[in-house]
């Protein structure tokens, strides 16, 4: 069997359509091939494109796929770090997932819940009356509330400096020029600062709660027993500070849900509702828009031939907007929800499969914790009004930010 019936993009490099074409890049060829795959040249690379829920089972499935080397370098030296859980595979990756999943306990998600509850009453009782850009505040009030839950020691008149180093890792990650640099710059700083951090806990030059992430990160056994690097302490410290202060960017689509969809919103009572509304924020907006894995070892799956070494990438984005799996994929309705099946394949904003053996999202959790204190503190907290603003946003960003941030007016606590 060959894989010459797998349809291909035709032309010598795709790269200028995929930043053109941004999230619906997949999905376009996905309808003008009528196939879940096909093949592509992206950065002078041949690679796999893949959507839907068949599609991500496979991927998801350890034997078949690798992460060693899947994510382009300078994606490396931005968002992720080098020698993290996002490279790993196998026993190496298992057990040092495990490091991240011990602290998404019940007692983990409810501290995190509480000091996000009180950075929102003590960030908008600040602003009261005055104008605010939702997506700033967020940050702020994430970029606390990581610190404070790692374990991290800041002084308050630093908190504006970690807020750009760790925003400039996820909103700058896929960028040339400039502010690639900048990323880079702002990851090698933090990094550099981490590095020193854990050189002092470990001298026993700062004492650190041992209960705290900072703390198991720090005194954490690798696989082969030893202590970690300190540059991987900070890469892996970073993969929890960098992405929960990007949470920022689906409670910036939150407030701009609750100006689009009030019917939706009249109808929050219940707490299931309330979560309803989450899930449809996190399937319904853009952001992370595709994971990357290399092929394993030659295998064939539906006739096609995937051989060694080959890029694939699954689209995330468009699996949540499949029509073989969604009922008008393009209309906002939480009450979807209700009749979801819970598939580890269908919804996968933060990536699919299982959490322990797999590469699925180690923070989905917690997430979901941060979005439902922050719903309730929009809805039932606060009273403002949102006036005249761009809320446009474009597809072929990443993150796909509303233009004008999504601004409130006249903000007073209730
Ligand atoms: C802001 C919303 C978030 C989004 C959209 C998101 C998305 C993702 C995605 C798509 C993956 C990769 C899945 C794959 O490769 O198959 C991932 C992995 C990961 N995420 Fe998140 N994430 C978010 C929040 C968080 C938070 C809050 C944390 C930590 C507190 C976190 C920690 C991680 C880690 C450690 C991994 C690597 C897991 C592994 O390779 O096994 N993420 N995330």
């Amino acid at each position: 069997m060959t894989d010459t019936h797998m349809p291909r993009d035709k032309g010598l490099d795709h790269t200028l359509q995929l930043l053109h074409e941004g999230y619906h890049y997949v999905m376009n060829r996905s309808d003008k091939f009528d196939s879940r795959l096909f093949e592509t040249k992206l950065l002078g690379e041949k690679v796999i494109c893949m959507v839907g829920q068949e599609e991500a089972a496979l991927f998801y499935d350890n034997a078949k796929f690798s992460r060693k080397d899947a994510s382009p370098s300078r994606i490396q030296k931005t968002l992720f770090g080098e020698g993290g859980v996002q490279g790993l595979d196998g026993q190496e990756h298992h057990h040092r997932k495990e490091m991240f999943m011990s602290l998404m306990s019940q007692d983990g998600l409810a501290r995190m819940a509480s000091f996000i509850q009180e950075e929102w009453e003590q960030e908008m009782d600040q602003y009261q009356d005055e104008k605010v850009i939702i997506y700033s505040l967020a940050k702020r009030v994430l970029t606390r509330a990581a610190l404070r839950w790692t374990g991290v020691p800041y002084q308050e008149d630093q908190i504006e400096t970690w807020s750009d180093h760790l925003g400039d890792m996820f909103e700058d990650a896929g960028a040339v020029g400039l502010k690639h640099w900048q990323a880079r710059r702002s990851r090698n700083k933090a990094e550099d600062w981490i590095k020193e951090l854990v050189g002092k806990v470990r001298e026993k030059e700062i004492e650190v709660g041992e209960d705290s992430p900072l703390y198991h990160f720090v005194w954490h056994r690798d696989w082969n027993g030893e202590l970690l690097d300190k540059s991987i302490v900070a890469v892996e410290l970073l993969n929890l500070l960098r992405p929960i202060v990007a949470i920022a960017v689906y409670i910036d689509f939150l407030a701009l849900a609750i100006h689009d969809y009030p019917e939706a919103v009249r109808q929050l009572e219940t707490e299931q509702e309330r979560e309803h509304f989450i899930q449809e924020v996190r399937r319904f907006y853009p952001f992370f828009p595709v994971a990357p894995a290399r092929v394993k070892m030659d295998f064939e799956w539906e006739g096609y031939r995937f051989t060694k070494g080959t890029l694939v990438l699954l689209d995330l984005y468009g699996t949540n907007h499949d029509p073989a799996i969604w009922d008008h994929p393009d209309t906002f309705q939480p009450e979807r929800f209700k009749e979801w099946s819970g598939s580890p394949f269908d919804f996968i904003p933060q990536g699919g499969g299982e959490f322990d053996i797999g590469h699925r999202c180690a923070g989905e959790w917690l997430t979901l914790e941060v979005l439902k204190v922050t719903l309730d503190f929009f809805v039932n907290q606060i009273t403002y009004i949102f006036p005249e603003q761009d809320l446009t946003y474009k597809m072929n960003d990443i993150p796909p930010l509303p233009k004008s941030r999504v601004v409130m007016e006249q903000v007073h606590m209730k």
